[in-house]
C-alpha cells in the first residue's frame, strides 16, 4: 500500500504568492506517488487517447532533451519505486495499471508523463530567454499548452498580474544560475469547484458564485520542482497536481486562519486573476467558522 496523499498548505506562511519561494528539493523526493496514482495514471490515458494534442506537444529538435528526461526518469523510478515497474529491454509496465508501453511507441517526454503523476515542461534556452519546447501537461490549471508552445517565460506568465515587475527578473536570474545538482521547488495554490484534474478548457474568471456551497470548493496545490539537465543544459519544470476539500482545513485551523488571511490581503488583480472573486465572500465566512470552531 502507498502512502496516502500528501499535505500541501502553502498558507500558513502569508501571502508569497508573487514571491519564488523556492526551496531546495532533495534529488530522492523529485517524483512523488502516492494512493491515487492509479486514478491519475489512468486519467493521463484517458486524455492522451482522446486530446493528444491538447496535452502533448512537441516543438521540433527537442528529442535529445526529451530523451534525457525520459532516462533521468527511469533511472530514478528504478532506484525510488523498483516494485512499481517492471523493465525489460524494450518495455516497461506499470504495474498497478497493469499497462505496458514499448519505450519507441511514443515521443520520450510523452512516456514519461504516463509513468509518473508529475506533468513535465522542457524549457530550451533562445535569444528570448527559456522558451516551452515541450511538455507532457495532463492537468493543467486553466491554461492551454497549445497556446504557450515556443513562448517565453514572460509571455507564458503574461496574464499573470505584476508578473513582468515582480517574477520577470529573479525568474530569469534562477533560470541563468540553476545547476545541475541545486534543484528547487515551490508550491502554488489555487481554489477551484471542481476536483477534476484536467482543466485545460476553463478559463480564468469563470467562477459562478451561485449554487456553490463550501463542500463543492478543493484547494488546488502545484508542487513545481525546477532541475537543469546535465547533457543539454536545458531545464526541466515538473508540476504535481494534489487536490483537497476546502472543508478539510477544519482540521488544520492555523492553515485556515492563514488562507483567510491571504484572502483579505490579495490585490484585486490576484483575486480576479485566482477566480477568487465570486467566491470570496463565502470563502472568508467559512474560513472564520473555521476559526472559531476549534
Ligand atoms: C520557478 C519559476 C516560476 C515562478 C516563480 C512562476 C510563477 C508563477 C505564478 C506566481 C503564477 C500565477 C499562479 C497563481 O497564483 O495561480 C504562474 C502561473 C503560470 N505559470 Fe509559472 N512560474 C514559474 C515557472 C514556470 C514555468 C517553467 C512554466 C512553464 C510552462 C510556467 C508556466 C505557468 C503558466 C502556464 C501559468 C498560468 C498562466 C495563465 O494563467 O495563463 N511557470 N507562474
Amino acid at each position: 500500500m502507498r502512502n496516502s496523499q500528501r499535505l500541501y498548505f502553502p498558507f500558513a506562511e502569508g501571502d508569497r504568492t508573487l514571491a519564488l519561494s523556492l526551496k531546495p528539493l532533495r534529488i530522492e523526493d523529485w517524483i512523488e506517488i502516492d494512493d491515487q496514482f492509479s486514478s491519475y495514471v489512468q486519467r493521463k490515458t484517458e486524455l492522451l487517447e482522446t486530446i493528444h494534442s491538447e496535452v502533448f506537444a512537441s516543438l521540433p529538435n527537442t528529442q535529445n532533451a526529451q530523451q534525457e528526461v525520459l532516462d533521468l526518469l527511469l533511472e530514478h523510478l528504478s532506484q525510488q519505486f523498483p516494485e512499481l515497474y517492471d523493465r525489460t529491454a524494450e518495455t516497461i509496465k506499470v504495474k498497478a495499471t497493469d499497462q505496458t508501453w514499448n519505450i519507441d511507441q511514443f515521443e520520450p517526454l510523452d512516456l514519461a508523463g504516463r509513468l509518473v503523476q508529475e506533468d513535465f515542461c522542457l524549457m530550451r534556452p533562445s535569444d528570448r530567454g527559456y522558451i516551452l519546447a515541450a511538455a507532457s501537461l495532463c492537468f493543467p490549471l486553466r491554461w492551454r499548452l497549445l497556446e504557450k508552445l515556443g513562448n517565453p517565460m514572460i509571455q507564458i506568465h503574461q496574464p499573470v498580474p505584476n508578473y513582468p515587475e515582480q517574477l520577470g527578473n529573479p525568474v530569469d536570474r534562477l533560470f541563468d544560475r540553476l545547476k545541475v545538482d541545486r534543484p528547487v521547488f515551490r508550491i502554488n495554490w489555487s481554489i477551484v469547484e471542481t476536483p477534476e484534474l484536467y482543466l485545460g478548457h476553463q478559463s480564468h474568471s469563470n467562477t459562478k458564485s451561485v449554487e456553490l456551497t463550501p463542500d463543492d470548493l478543493w484547494i488546488r496545490v502545484e508542487r513545481q520542482s525546477v532541475r537543469r539537465l546535465a547533457r543539454s543544459n536545458w531545464i526541466l519544470f515538473t508540476i504535481r497536481t494534489y487536490r483537497y476539500p476546502l472543508m478539510m482545513l477544519k482540521d488544520y485551523p492555523e492553515s485556515a486562519i492563514g488562507l483567510a488571511s491571504i484572502l483579505q490581503d490579495l490585490s484585486p488583480g490576484m483575486q480576479l486573476y485566482k477566480n477568487l472573486l465570486p467566491i470570496r465572500e463565502m470563502l472568508l465566512t467559512t474560513l472564520k467558522q473555521m476559526e472559531t470552531s476549534c
